[in-house]
């Protein structure tokens, strides 16, 4: 895409995301997901938040130690035990980001945190200074930062930077934020700061605002935009990574900005997250939902057989979707590899085979067998052989 200025993707599926009700993701299942995103091509893997668990800080060293083609970053609050935690976790990664975080909002740091801002600002600068003198590359978030006094935030930022840390997040953690406003703080921000500080926009979806002002934010300077895979996170989610990319990349006459996704993987990663954590995209999601590239009015599919730019502006093969051939009781054996493929699934030629019978069978009857479907009856195939193997 465009060859102007970085936009650095921090993706945050395995922390935020997985800080989604309901979701549990297994030390395995990150490190697949964590692969996943390495082959996407995303800069920052934030893998877990150490301290909270035993599971988050083993899948923290796991992907730390395999993971090469991106940089991984742990999670930390403003505290020495957490900074050890999340160090500890970091060391086998080749290009490790602390990630530090404190309230700086009114109503967190009474209610919460018990703090006035002279102790706010005093823990911002000593657990940087802290975070620095082990790693060099330290990334400060004032959490609520959209519903903290501006002045108040600047200070913060500053000390953060004082203190050694070169990227500065915003986040709008409960979503509250208009975009316009959003921007006016970064913009307030970028020239407070020194221009070496990478200002990162983070932002939740409460008001399904999340991907608006992740872009009002880039436009006002921001440089990092932290995302998570199919917009998943802390009850309504983070700004979708796939929704930002391809604003990036699809209107990059309107940006001038380049990001270093393989947007050829997008639709893989989603289908992936989707399985792993169970939750499921919604039909009608902006670029990975299954009907993002339908047609179903008469109108609609007159103009596509014409000439598909007349409704569609944005290639889906492109972004991994393929041609969608339809798995159906007369479709044969290369729609469903390429199907299985498209999904991630790996497959032998013996499920291959059971699998075609039984789509048949299913088919019977039926128009199509959809990607959920399929999904479900190769879960099932797994599970009779597990069945199977321990003599059930
Ligand atoms: O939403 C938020 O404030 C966060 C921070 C910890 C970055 O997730
Ligand atoms: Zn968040």
């Amino acid at each position: 895409m465009g060859a102007g200025e970085q936009v650095w993707i921090f993706d945050t599926t395995l922390r935020d995301g997985e800080q989604s009700p309901g979701v549990a993701l297994t030390v395995a299942e990150k490190v697949e997901i964590a692969l996943q995103l390495e082959r996407l091509g995303v800069d920052f893997i934030e893998a877990g938040f150490p301290i909270s668990s035993p599971s988050d800080f083993e899948s923290v060293r796991e992907i730390a130690g395999q993971v090469r083609g991106s940089r991984i970053a742990a999670l930390a609050r403003c505290e020495s035990q957490d900074i050890e935690a999340a160090l500890r976790a970091l060391e086998p990664a080749k290009n490790p980001r602390l990630h530090v975080f404190i309230a700086t909002s009114p109503v967190h740091m009474q209610a919460k945190l018990k703090l006035t801002p002279d102790q706010v600002l005093a823990r911002i600068e000593a657990s940087v200074r802290e975070a620095h003198t082990h790693v060099d590359d330290v990334e400060f978030s004032a959490e609520d930062a959209t519903r903290s006094e501006p002045q108040f935030l600047v200070e913060a930022a500053q000390a953060a930077y004082a203190a050694g840390a070169r990227t500065i997040n915003i986040p709008d953690t409960v979503g509250y934020a208009m975009s316009e406003e959003y921007g006016e703080l970064i913009t307030l921000l970028r020239q407070g700061l020194p221009d070496d500080a990478v200002l990162s926009v983070h932002c939740h979806d409460d008001l399904g605002l999340a991907v608006a002002n992740s872009l009002a934010g880039v436009k006002a300077g921001a440089r990092q935009v932290e995302v998570a895979v199919n917009g998943i996170g802390e009850r309504a989610g983070n700004a979708a990574l796939e929704e930002v990319a391809v604003a990036l990349s699809a209107r990059a006459d309107h940006w001038d900005l380049c990001h270093g996704l393989q947007m050829g993987e997008i639709y893989r990663t989603s289908q992936l997250v989707s399985q792993r954590t169970g939750m499921a995209v919604q039909a009608n999601k902006a670029i990975v939902g299954a009907n993002a590239f339908r047609h179903e009015s008469g109108i609609h599919q007159d103009g596509m057989l014409k000439d598909p730019r007349t409704y569609e502006f944005l290639d889906a093969a492109s972004l991994g979707q393929g041609s969608r051939l339809v798995l159906g009781k007369h479709s044969g054996r290369h729609a469903l590899r390429d199907r299985l493929e498209r999904l991630g699934i790996a497959y032998t030629s013996e499920q291959l085979h059971r699998m075609q019978s039984r789509i048949k069978a299913l088919a019977e009857g039926k128009r199509a067998i959809g990607d959920q479907e399929l999904y479900g009856l190769w879960q099932e195939m797994a599970r009779e052989k597990t069945g199977e193997s321990r003599g059930v």
